[in-house]
């Protein structure tokens, strides 16, 4: 890759930035200063900028508590976004999914491209957790109804998991990512959707993120990403 890219994913600054940086001599490289802003280097090379050693690391994993009101997209003309409750992440970051601009919760964001397919891949049965409000009581027969496949006009989904809390208040695992699936799902029992959050996507949860904050994930979390 082109050293000032090298530079701005790692957040030195703007590409403008790292390029002016470039020309007036701030950046090294083996004891060197290097000028062009376009010299090729890769992930295993070490960059200095004023002394200052730069390492890059190729792939970030976080996961955002989404608040309401936000589009999962990276730019719109009439919404906020979810990306701009995250500006000081590099640019390459996409969103893993998509959760309806009222719902809440475990966002994941990478820019690892391979594991963003994974996880929204069908093969995977990857399980989200939604904790779900609705507007009247929930009939005794969820349970049964949604362990078993339930016909939609575009899809049929897979068998998921009830969890009584009371009688307007639920959770619920499935293991696609439909549009509205969720709610769609408590339409065919009778209930409308007042208030939506997915508390678990796979392994991730929010663990302590109020909403509009993120995290890194840990090692440990990638890990057991990828073997899902
Ligand atoms: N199901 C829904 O209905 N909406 C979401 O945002 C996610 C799952």
């Amino acid at each position: 890759m082109r050293l000032d890219k090298f530079l701005a994913d790692m957040q030195i600054g703007t590409r403008s930035e790292v390029k002016k940086l470039i020309q007036k001599g701030h950046v090294s490289i083996n004891n060197q200063i290097i000028k062009k802003v376009d010299t090729k280097v890769d992930e295993n090379t070490i960059v200095y900028v004023d002394g200052m050693r730069v390492d890059y690391v190729t792939y970030e994993y976080y996961v955002l508590n989404k608040p309401a009101g936000f589009l999962s997209a990276t730019q719109d003309m009439h919404y906020p976004v979810v990306l701009e409750l995250v500006p000081c992440i590099r640019k390459d970051i996409g969103i893993v999914g998509r959760l309806d601009k009222d719902t809440e919760g475990v966002l994941l964001l990478t820019n690892d491209g391979e594991l963003n397919h994974r996880l929204l891949s069908s093969k995977n049965h990857v399980e989200k957790k939604y904790y779900v409000q609705v507007d009247t009581d929930i009939p005794d027969y969820a349970e049964d109804f949604f362990s078993k496949p339930i016909e939609f006009e575009d899809f049929t989904s897979l068998p998921a998991k009830f969890e009584y809390i009371n009688s307007k208040s639920a959770y619920l695992t499935i293991c696609e990512g439909k549009y509205h699936q969720v709610k769609r799902m408590f339409e065919k029992i009778g209930c409308t959707v007042t208030y939506l959050k997915r508390v678990q996507f796979g392994p991730i949860t929010l663990d302590g993120l109020d909403a509009g904050e993120y995290r890194h994930l840990s090692e440990e979390e990638i890990k057991t990403l990828y073997e899902y």
